[in-house]
């Protein structure tokens, strides 16, 4: 069968261009031109953020581009990157209101330390001529060489091949890679000192790398970027649905977004150091159960079947060729072990990343993430919650929220006059004119929010007329009401606004309910209170950084957790790095994918009563 030739979308200012299919949507081919569009209604036309001017190769409106776009802007080529499809060759120009830019680096904490062990080992080694060893194999050497100072390795047939040019080459001096038991190479000279791997946190919002020098132990460098996928769907349910509208390619529609988000992110990782890409010879990732699918091209549809199976729960070790990751040709990648369907390898890494699994005491983590994990126990006994209702604290099913990139508000901040709040200031990434609210930020203001009297404790945001004697109208003037209710305003300058409705506030609570009746019924199933948890962590996507006391304040941890908090950045960047230094830390990852008990929380009667009492604020 011929295939059918490709169409060119040429996009503007950025001087790139797509090949897509016809009937590609614009926003998925910006998404494999490498740029991110804002999309936060998943293209259900209902939102008009993906707005783009089209130039050249413009097709007839749709209804929700009618209704939301003016006769003149539909006239002149503007539509919804969302709605609109390649069917022509075309020319089009994204306005900056339309993008994500780039997310901002933040360096991660750990925790634990780590004694080096990497899976690659090299080893300069100086041949015995011919001559020297009367008739000895050349393999016999090299293979008893290594296994005096190392021990006894598997060589392919392809190396044995090139072995006498390869000696010959090198004057008998050459360098053998050793990944794991196999001698995968050798180099010529003594490249002992050059190498270097890579850890890779795979977040459904965010894709975040590290540089490791696996002689020492030390990050050379870090860089992140905004998961491309988001083209394709806001959240993992509309991407798992992407597939399924697509069985055909819709799979390795994702994986190849992925996988190019990933090789540009090595690509400012290499750049920094100027270090050549052919001496990474590991890379290690960590990510939800589905996006660790997706990267190894794995169908994650099993995962939302009746039975929530993964295809593949142990960690496995891939030819990074093989996944198009563009390091050493013989480089491996290692993907974190997963311990059920809804909880995978970023659960782990966030065990590993608190050392619950080695400590006898009792430790509390929580990711809040597009997933939220909640993870209670010690080296005895961990028990794993995972709750799709925490992406409110990711920015996900918010107005206004976005991941922690160029533009979004990362903390909200009370100013006072004569013991009065005054106005409240932002920071904003990047010092840029805001875009959104990471959900740091929105901790931080819903809890002042509350503190204030603003926030009622059901949650109700009240009006400007019931607050008019008690705040000042700075403040006052930030509220306003509709049919569906109040609205605080946090940022409005001409055609930009940033706001915080009445259904944000519900979402938040929602998270908040589910976070907290996890750890009530845990502890019960533990038997233990809150004295006995020693620690609480907390961790977030890259970037997103949230205020323990906050976090006490909106509700959603108890007060007698205040002095024990801690935020520990993201775990799943963190627990990769650790998979990547220390074959230790895999073998760890094993046995936590084997013993940690995930509890099916929701269906259980006492769950749901605890999350309607943690419902409102307190
Ligand atoms: S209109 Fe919302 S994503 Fe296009």
């Amino acid at each position: 069968m011929e295939s059918e030739a490709k169409l060119k979308v040429n996009i503007l200012p950025d001087e790139k261009e797509a090949l897509c299919n016809k009937g590609t949507t614009i926003l998925k081919a910006c998404a494999s031109a490498g740029i991110m569009l804002n999309a936060p209604c998943n293209g259900e036309g209902t939102c008009g953020k993906c707005v783009v001017q089209i130039i050249e190769g413009v097709s007839a409106p749709d209804s929700c581009e009618h209704q939301l776009l003016s006769g003149t802007m539909l006239k002149i080529g503007y539509r919804f990157a969302c709605r609109s499809r390649v069917t022509d060759n075309m020319r089009l120009i994204i306005p900056a209101e339309s993008r994500i830019f780039k997310i901002k680096s933040v360096k991660a904490s750990g925790i634990r330390e780590l004694h080096l062990r990497p899976n690659i080992t090299k080893i300069f080694l100086k041949v015995q001529q011919p001559k020297e060893r009367h008739g000895i194999a050349d393999l016999d050497i090299v293979e008893g060489s290594i296994k005096r100072r190392f021990g006894k390795v598997e060589t392919s047939l392809g190396l044995i091949r090139r072995l006498p040019d390869l000696l010959k080459e090198s004057s008998h001096r050459i360098t053998a890679v050793i990944i794991g038991r196999s001698l995968t190479d050798l180099e010529i000279g003594d490249t002992t000192k050059d190498v270097y791997g890579i850890s890779f946190d795979i977040g459904t919002t965010t894709i975040a790398g590290s540089l490791v020098n696996l002689n020492n132990g030390k990050e050379l460098s870090s860089a992140s970027d905004l998961n491309f996928q988001s083209g394709f769907g806001k959240d993992l349910k509309t991407r798992i649905t992407s597939i399924l509208k697509n069985p055909e390619d819709g799979l390795k529609e994702l994986q190849d977004a992925l996988i190019a988000r990933i090789n540009g992110i090595i690509t400012e990782l290499v750049a920094k150091k100027r270090i050549g890409r052919e001496s990474i010879y590991e890379m290690a990732a960590a990510g939800n159960s589905v996006m660790q699918h997706i990267f190894l091209g794995i169908n994650p549809l099993s995962l939302v079947s009746a039975t929530h199976h993964p295809v593949i729960k142990r960690g496995i070790d891939a030819d990074a060729s093989m996944l198009g990751i563009n390091i050493n040709k013989m480089a491996k990648v290692y993907v974190m072990p997963a311990i059920s369907g809804f909880v995978g390898g970023d659960a782990i890494a966030l065990i590993l990343s608190t050392a619950m699994n080695i400590d006898n005491n009792i430790k509390l983590a929580v990711s809040m993430g597009a997933n939220g994990i909640i993870i209670l126990g010690s080296k005895d006994r961990i028990l794993v919650y995972s709750t799709s209702a925490s992406s409110a604290f990711d920015g996900v099913h918010i107005s206004h929220g976005m991941p922690a990139s160029e533009g979004a508000i990362s903390d909200v901040i009370f100013s006072h006059k004569h013991k009065k709040i005054k106005d409240i200031e932002l920071k904003v990434i990047n010092n840029t004119e805001p875009e959104g609210i990471t959900g740091g930020a929105l901790v931080a203001l819903i809890s002042e929010l509350r503190r204030l009297g603003i926030i009622e404790k059901n949650g109700k945001i009240k009006s400007k007329e019931e607050l008019k004697n008690s705040l000042d109208n700075a403040i006052l003037n930030r509220l306003s009401s509709d049919k569906d209710g109040n609205t605080f305003t946090i940022y409005s300058e001409k055609r930009k606004k940033v706001s915080l409705t009445q259904k944000d506030v519900k979402e938040f609570q929602l998270a908040k309910a589910a976070i907290r009746a996890a750890i009530e019924i845990m502890k019960k199933i533990l038997k233990i209170t809150d004295d006995e948890i020693s620690e609480v962590y907390l961790s977030g996507a890259y970037g997103n950084v949230f205020i323990p006391e906050k976090t006490v304040e909106a509700g959603i941890f108890p007060e007698d957790y205040s002095d024990k908090i801690e935020y520990i950045g993201d775990t799943s960047y963190i627990g990769a790095k650790m998979a990547l230094l220390s074959k230790d830390v895999r073998a760890e990852a094993e046995i936590i994918s084997n013993s940690v008990e995930y509890l099916d929380l929701a269906s259980r009667e006492d769950f749901q009563d605890e999350f309607s009492n943690w419902l409102n604020f307190i």
